[in-house]
């Protein structure tokens, strides 16, 4: 085989964003929009990556300078995934990349991450490695890790198995809930959060305040617990209450913001049983569960105030071969 082509699915956080970079468990749900990945063995010793929703046009690298020097951002994630596997299972050739999207790079879904899953599991077929999802995992996040430092990498554990998961830090815990039809509505607030600077506040916060931003962490961490079982339960009333619990403790921790505050605002006023942000915060996207009979006034208001519902899937598969 010379050339495969994979996709993963993007996430949204359910519950429990932030805490879970410290040791703590979260909520996620993969959703329906996928990152699709060809990858495609060459002979000319060369690294090439065409990857057009982040303005990646005929990248080109020799494959020994790969992870060397600088690399465009939209570039970064599947050069050093490309670097990682081959400094683990070495090859001799050149490997032509094509990613494709069906979500924006903005909406905070983690296509970073998605098409580092992509890179990997693709590799692994194309030298017959039959790796494992937890040997995909390991080097996924290892390549997030690589590039940004920080990160939990649940983003990871979603776009490979897919799915609902209830995750724990560094993958200590990835366990797939069965929950189906989560009746789940999403807003887009239009503003890209940068994760890593939006980490690194909190992280001074801590800094500042170790022992409140620490029980904040354990706060949350008990949400996440509780929202486990509601959701299990399919009891969307609780489920909501929590979110709007979870949604206070992201506010004392200065990552709400004021665009997706008035998104939240407004989904509950319409009738949800409950809302909050989705991912790190300060912009991205807002999550909020509704009754059938409210979804369309929920809907109505989440855009009313500025938002842009975006239709999702969610409990989707996880990374797969394409035909
Ligand atoms: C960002 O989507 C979620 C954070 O918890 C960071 C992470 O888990 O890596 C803020």
């Amino acid at each position: 085989m010379k050339k495969v082509t994979v996709s993963a699915p993007g996430k949204l956080v359910l519950f429990g964003e932030h805490a879970v970079v410290y040791g703590r468990p979260c909520l996620v749900t993969a959703v329906g929009q996928r990152i699709k990945t060809t990858v495609e063995l060459i002979d000319e010793p060369i690294f090439q990556l065409n990857a057009p929703d982040v303005s990646i046009s005929d990248y080109k690298k020799p494959m020994s300078e790969l992870g060397k020097g600088e690399a465009p951002k939209g570039a970064k994630f599947v050069e050093i995934a490309v670097a990682n596997f081959l400094s683990k299972y070495p090859f001799q050739a050149g490997i032509k990349v094509t990613t494709k999207s069906q979500f924006s790079s903005q909406f905070g879904f983690g296509s970073s991450s998605a098409s580092t899953v992509c890179v990997i599991k693709a590799l692994s077929e194309l030298f017959s490695k039959k790796l494992s999802n937890k040997q995909i995992f390991d080097l996924s996040y290892k390549t997030v890790l690589d590039i940004q430092r920080k990160g939990s990498g649940f983003d990871v554990a979603a776009a490979i198995y897919g799915g609902t998961l209830y995750y724990v830090t560094g993958g200590k815990v990835i366990q797939s809930l069965n929950i189906e039809n989560l009746p789940l509505i999403v807003g887009y607030t239009g503003v890209k959060a940068d994760t890593v600077t939006i980490v690194n506040q909190v992280a001074a916060l801590a800094k500042k305040y170790p022992k409140q931003i620490e029980n904040i962490y354990t706060s949350i961490q008990s949400i996440v617990e509780l929202a486990k079982i509601s959701l299990l339960k399919s009891d969307w009333q609780s489920s909501g209450e929590l979110m709007n619990f979870n949604e206070g403790l992201l506010t004392t921790l200065g990552v709400e913001g004021k665009k997706l505050a008035d998104m939240i605002y407004a989904a509950r006023e319409a009738g949800a049983y409950g809302a909050k942000l989705s991912g790190a915060g300060m912009g991205d996207c807002m999550i909020a569960l509704a009754s059938p009979s409210k979804v369309r006034s929920v809907k109505n208001a989440i855009t009313q105030a500025e938002g842009q519902i975006i239709n999702v899937k969610t409990n989707v598969e996880g990374v797969r071969i394409e035909p």
